[in-house]
């Protein structure tokens, strides 16, 4: 027996599999969400002779896929893509999205990025007026940390946002480190007013690699309630 979360996530990525069709080249996202996905695509793969191709966005959902029967392949071998699935950490009305919490942003953008449509799954409490709640990841090369986190403060102050904390992640008493070998700074912001704006001037500071706004990326949002009920945006 799920619960009421993991039903409406699994409802969700039950839905999003009516939009694969054999043949397609297929972007699989990263966390909870993500993982149902994978799952449900294993299960049409093995029973049903659904035939893709999967570009994981991490060594998590690589590993996943594989156990469940998906040929995986790299972006770069794959060019370009039919479909991405992800998840996300908040989506808002217009379907932007803030991404990260697991750390995966980095690859999950430059996959979304190469897919000709992009749906995302999660479950209805991922929907926000402003983003903003959640903390906004942002993956820093290591080298200069203070100094990137120090120019990034300094840029909130002349931003649309309520709160300005920037705070390393940490993994026990070490930094968290991402598959690129990077450190991810959590944006304590409560309300982010621009989040256009906010994405592209954090971009322009020098030892950022990439925050977790997805902005103009997300083409459907495929919400999974507790009580069963999926509902689409687009
Ligand atoms: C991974 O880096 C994130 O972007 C995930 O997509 C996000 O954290 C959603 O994860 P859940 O589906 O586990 O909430």
């Amino acid at each position: 027996e799920l619960s009421p979360i993991d039903k409406a996530k699994f409802v969700a990525a039950k839905q999003a599999t009516e939009f694969v069709e054999s043949g397609m080249k297929v972007g699989l996202g990263t966390g909870s969400t993500a993982e149902w996905l994978v799952q449900c695509l294993g299960e049409m793969v093995r029973e049903e002779g659904l035939k893709i191709k999967g570009v994981p966005t991490s060594k998590r959902t690589a590993l996943l896929a594989k156990k469940v029967g998906i040929d995986i392949m790299t972006l770069d071998e794959a060019k370009w893509l039919d479909l991405t699935f992800d998840g996300a950490d908040e989506f808002d009305e217009n379907l932007n999205l803030i991404k990260g919490g697991g750390g995966a942003h980095l690859h999950e953008k430059i996959v979304a990025t190469a897919s000709d449509r992009v749906l995302v799954i999660a479950d209805a409490s991922k929907k926000v007026d402003t983003l903003g709640a959640f903390p906004l990841p942002v993956e820093v090369v290591p080298f200069g940390l203070s100094v990137t986190q120090g120019l990034i403060a300094e840029t909130l102050t002349g931003m649309d946002v309520l709160g300005r904390d920037v705070v390393l992640r940490m993994k026990g008493d070490q930094p968290f480190v991402t598959e690129e070998g990077n450190f991810i700074l959590d944006l304590h912001l409560k309300r982010i007013g621009n989040p256009r704006q906010l994405s592209f001037v954090i971009n322009q500071i020098p030892g950022v690699v990439e925050n977790g706004l997805f902005i103009d990326i997300c083409d459907v949002v495929i919400v999974g309630h507790g009580d069963g009920r999926v509902t689409t945006r687009d």
